[in-house]
């Protein structure tokens, strides 16, 4: 899909649809959807009067202009309340108006920002929520279908903007917003993608790809290698599993004037079944995304450095599978991870704590700071927080406010759970200095004690994603399936520490 700005009019431009957007309890419209309604025989304020056109989020009506425009459809778009306006329900509006395009067999579309504008939404914002927000909607995962799409995709849409100062900034808009929906789309993709497909194997050569297209620098260890750094803990999830494990880092240097690189660290389990401790049968399926958080850091590195955002960032990706076997994990089996602590495994189905322990410990020798983890952690964290909120954990608030800041700019939900002292006994074990799982209550936070326990001063952020790195419904920019979470954060997050510079 192609976007562009031009000059002109919304009345006299040719394409399939014309989108318009409406606030929520606006009974006269104004600006460009006052124009087509007029032209239209008052056909939108008529749909106000009746209560059919209501402007509330995601809500969509398509009217047909017969001939009274050049455009064959009017589609209007709800935005929700203005006071409650922000750029995430543009996006989402965005994302239901292209699905409808799709329906409606539409090639080419225009629309206008002025409604945003009306919002308080700079137009570098809005164009960038504009682009996202179809991408994301139009997002399907057709790979492994042999019945080639028959359905039309939209090819462009339009930008139509009077005030010739505002083009570049809505170019400006456009182009980053591609490249974040973009990166976003390489995630899903590496999500959605079935596990026989997006081994450990494929996702470093992902990476390295990724790496080759942004001008990174990429390094991939092996299983020797990561014998050499004494991996025990990742080398022990890996040992159940006939592919071999990798251990991905990838560097972005976007401010040669410092050392200091922050770092992204994402669970790589390609798939995860529990090992030993084998999962129940249902869902099981789709523990093929239990790598998200991995695929999440290699797509927003390779934004990050599209963008060209002035910070250095280190990627790190322990990938495996976690599988039983005659040569796997079993319960109570002892690992020591890479910075010399042994752990019991008393659970093997907490494999993700145990690869991210020798992540976590590579990322402190090698000063990287702060860290930033993304995983699938806990199925407990999903039970706390429902659908839609990833989990934040610290042990810095000034970096836990700006993870927050960051996941509120993106659109992207977090709540920030405590990492109590009284709770780190829950992980005592008999015989090794730690175990892997401190029981049923609290889950997601006895595992983030757990991590602390890898990451010594080091000023770091978890996020255990394991609710809303997949869908179950399509809704605004989500699309059934895998999400993409935190990719946003983690670009927005970038922007934030590039600019307090
Ligand atoms: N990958 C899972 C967590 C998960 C479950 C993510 C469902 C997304 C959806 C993780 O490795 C796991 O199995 N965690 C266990 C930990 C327990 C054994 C302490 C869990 O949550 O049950
Ligand atoms: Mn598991
Ligand atoms: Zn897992």
């Amino acid at each position: 899909m192609k976007f562009q700005v031009k000059l002109g009019d919304i009345k006299s431009i040719k394409c399939d649809a014309i989108i318009l957007n409406l606030f929520e309890g606006v009974k006269v419209p104004s600006g460009a959807t006052a124009v087509v309604d007029k032209a239209l025989g008052n056909a939108i304020s008529d749909l106000i009067k009746t209560g059919e056109l209501k402007g509330k989020p995601n809500e969509i009506q398509v009217i047909h202009t017969l001939g009274k425009l050049p455009a064959r459809l009017v589609l209007v778009v709800g935005l929700g309340k203005k006071e409650e306006f922000a750029t995430e329900k543009l996006r989402n509006a965005m994302g239901e108006a292209v699905r409808a395009l799709r329906q409606h067999s539409c090639k080419s579309a225009a629309t206008v920002l002025h409604d945003a504008g009306d919002g308080g939404v700079d137009a570098t914002e809005a164009a960038q929520a504009i682009a996202g927000g179809c991408l994301l909607g139009l997002y399907q995962f057709r790979k492994h279908l042999t019945k080639k799409d028959e359905q039309k995709e939209i090819d462009e849409l339009t930008i139509l903007e009077k005030d010739a100062s505002k083009q570049n900034l809505i170019k400006k808009g456009l182009n980053q917003g591609i490249i974040v929906a973009e990166a976003v789309i390489l995630a899903r993709n590496m999500v959605n993608e079935p596990a026989n497909f997006m081994t450990p194997s494929h996702m470093a050569q992902i990476a390295r790809e990724t790496a080759d297209k942004n001008g990174l620098d990429v390094m991939i260890m092996d299983r020797g290698q990561m014998e050499k750094e004494k991996m025990g803990a990742l080398l022990g999830v890996a040992q159940g599993s006939n592919q071999p494990p990798k251990f991905i880092v990838m560097k972005y240097l976007g401010d040669p004037s410092v050392k200091s690189s922050i770092g992204f660290i994402g669970k790589g389990l390609t798939f995860d079944s529990g090992g030993i401790s084998l999962k129940p049968q249902d869902f099981m399926s789709d523990m093929k995304g239990d790598m998200s958080g991995g695929a999440v850091v290699i797509a927003a590195i390779g934004a990050i450095a599209a963008l060209k955002l002035k910070i250095n960032v280190t990627a790190i990706v322990p990938a495996t599978e976690n599988l039983p076997g005659g040569k796997a994990l079993k319960p109570g089996d002892v690992l020591k991870a890479s910075n010399g602590k042994t752990i019991e495994v008393v659970n093997t189905d907490a494999e993700g704590r145990l690869i991210l322990a020798d992540a976590l410990s590579y990322a402190v020798k090698n000063d990287i700071s702060p860290l930033v983890d993304l995983a699938t952690l806990t199925g407990a964290c999903h039970v706390a927080l429902g659908d839609l909120y990833a989990g934040l954990f610290a042990n810095n608030q000034k970096v836990a406010d700006n993870v927050l800041n960051a996941g509120k700019k993106a659109g992207e939900s977090l709540w920030q759970l405590p990492l109590p002292e009284e709770y780190k006994e829950l992980n005592k074990s008999d015989v090794a200095d730690i175990k892997n799982s401190g029981g049923r209550y609290g889950g997601a936070i006895t595992a983030a004690l757990f991590l602390q326990e890898f990451v010594g001063k080091t000023p770091w952020v978890h996020l255990d994603i394991a609710a809303p790195f997949m869908s179950d419904k399509t809704k605004g920019i989500l699309v059934k399936g895998a999400t993409g979470f935190g990719v946003r954060t983690l670009i927005s997050l970038a922007m934030i520490l590039s600019k307090s510079k």
